[in-house]
């Protein structure tokens, strides 16, 4: 394993651990929280999405996760042309893999939708007009839908890079 792989593999591996973790537990018990606590909540999710650098983070090192991912990929099957991407290993980490960019391109998605709507929420001052109040439920409608399937395939990610190598 040469050095430049090994570094490849620290930073994959340890920007993969960060992205799924922060995206999970984003998905499975933030957003809910938000949801059920009203204007605490409301607040909460402004400050998080303005305030702090997280969604700057989420896009980090997910990206570093992508990248590292694919030059790995990469090297791994001589540039796409070796006989390893068609074995039991090379098929597991692909389908990781493809599951992982998927991951990040609704991760992209759910970033804009979330901060559309600390935005929205930012103006909404009491009764939220009609025209807010549908674009309010639309974008809510985008987030969960976006956020749904962001969780989905960073779960079938996370599975088929922990199992790979078992199938060879
Ligand atoms: C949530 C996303 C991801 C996580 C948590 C993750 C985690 C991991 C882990 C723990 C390993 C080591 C497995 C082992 O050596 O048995 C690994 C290996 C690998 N990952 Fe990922 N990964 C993710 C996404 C991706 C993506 C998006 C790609 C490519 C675009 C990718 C490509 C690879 C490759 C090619 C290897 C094998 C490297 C080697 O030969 O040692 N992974 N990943």
């Amino acid at each position: 394993m040469t050095l430049v792989f090994s570094i490849l593999r620290v930073l994959h591996i340890v920007s993969g651990v960060l992205w799924a973790g922060g995206a999970l537990v984003l998905y499975f018990f933030i957003a809910p929280t938000i949801g059920a606590t009203g204007d605490a909540g409301k607040q909460f999710a402004g400050h998080l999405m303005d305030k702090t650098r997280f969604t700057a983070f989420m896009m980090s090192v997910g990206g570093m996760t992508v990248l590292a991912g694919t030059i790995l990929y990469g090297i791994d099957s001589s540039w796409f042309q070796s006989g390893w991407m068609k074995t039991a290993t090379g098929i597991g980490f692909g389908i990781g893999a493809a599951a992982g960019i998927l991951a990040f391109i609704f991760g992209v998605q759910l970033g804009k939708a979330n901060k559309a709507l600390a935005a929205l929420g930012a103006q909404i001052q009491g009764k939220p007009t009609p025209e807010q109040l549908s674009d309010l439920q639309a974008l809510q409608k985008r987030q969960a839908m976006v956020g749904r399937w962001n969780a989905v395939c960073i779960i079938i990610s996370i599975f088929f890079m922990a199992s790979a190598r078992l199938f060879g």
